[in-house]
């Protein structure tokens, strides 16, 4: 059995990403900041001996690197937490996968981009971040394909997915859906919904080929907040809800976003393996999976 060592395995995607792997025959090494339950080991990707140590003592055919400080706006405010996270602890992961010939996935993020950009962005396109938090990821892309020839690194887009760990924008409305009937939402940012359960067959598509290399991965479509928020709330079938159209400058926060982070799965496209579904076909799944959820 194929042993793989899944790092921050607790968050949104890691939640999807290890039953499909233990489905697919992988004896899952699921590891986090804490141990939620005995099917965890902890490991904190910032400390380097213990990091080396443990992947030394598992000797995995492959490490799925997704621990990240992923949120955005704490990078903004804490620019050291986040490139000791999201860089430092990336290349503790990379170093150790280079020394021992293990091949390493590592996930990135639309944020990568400055934004400007009409239509999505492909592989192809130069990176210019704004934000600390892709700022931090940029630079553990770069670490990565500079210490390793065996890696992929695959791009998401607004994740979406693991409903009571989800920090993000989905999970939020849904929420506030539940006290609130009327909400403002932003009409000026655009992006690629990525459901994590599809993400996940996505990566394990892009192993299986063995064709290492950067990938974009999310689901078909490009909308803006304000389009999502619309679809939850056909899905919920609330009829009651009154969506306001704003701009972002309502809503200032910490960190920069660009005006797009879109994202194209151009390479997926080239290679005629771009599985990825609408993200309203996704979204509508993960909307009716959340109404069983507290
Ligand atoms: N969420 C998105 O919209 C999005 C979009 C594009 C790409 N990505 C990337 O996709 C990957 C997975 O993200 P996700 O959405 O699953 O995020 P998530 O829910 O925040 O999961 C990340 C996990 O990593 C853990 N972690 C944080 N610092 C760590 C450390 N030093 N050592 C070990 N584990 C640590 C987190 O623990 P705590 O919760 O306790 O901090 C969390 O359990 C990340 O690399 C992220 O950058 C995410």
């Amino acid at each position: 059995m194929k042993k793989v060592i899944v790092t921050g395995a607790a968050g949104m995607l890691g939640t999807d990403l290890c039953p499909l792997l233990s489905e697919n025959g992988f004896k899952v090494y699921r590891t986090d900041l804490y141990a939620e339950n005995q099917d965890f080991d902890i490991l904190d990707v910032r400390a380097e001996d213990r990091v080396s140590d443990y992947i030394k003592e598992v000797k995995p055919e492959l490490v799925i690197h997704l621990a990240a400080e992923t949120d955005v706006d704490r990078c903004e405010k804490e620019a050291e937490h986040a490139f000791l996270t999201n860089t430092k602890g990336t290349e503790n992961i990379a170093l150790v996968c280079q020394s021992l010939d293990i091949p390493m996935v590592f996930i990135s993020t639309g944020a990568v981009f400055d934004g400007k950009k009409e239509g999505g962005y492909t592989e192809e396109d130069m990176p210019r971040p704004l934000s600390v938090y892709g700022d931090s990821k940029l630079k553990a892309e770069r670490i990565v394909q500079s210490v390793l020839s065996k890696y992929y690194i695959v791009r998401a887009g607004w994740m979406i997915g693991g409903h009571k760990k989800d920090k993000k924008f989905v999970w939020k409305i849904i929420q506030i859906l539940k006290t609130k009937k009327e909400i403002a939402v932003v009409t000026d940012k655009f992006g690629s919904p990525t459901f994590t359960k599809d993400f996940s067959k996505g990566i394990l598509d892009i192993v299986s080929t063995g064709q290492y290399g950067l990938y974009h991965c999310v689901n078909k479509g490009i909308c803006n907040r304000f389009n999502i928020a619309e679809k939850i709330v056909e899905y919920l079938g609330r009829k009651d809800i009154v969506l306001k159209p704003v701009t972002s400058e309502v809503f200032p926060l910490p960190a920069p976003r660009g005006r797009s982070e879109s994202l194209l799965n151009h390479k997926l496209s080239l290679m005629a393996m771009d599985n990825m579904r609408s993200w309203q076909e996704a979204l509508k799944e993960y909307v009716e999976e959340g109404k069983e959820v507290a």
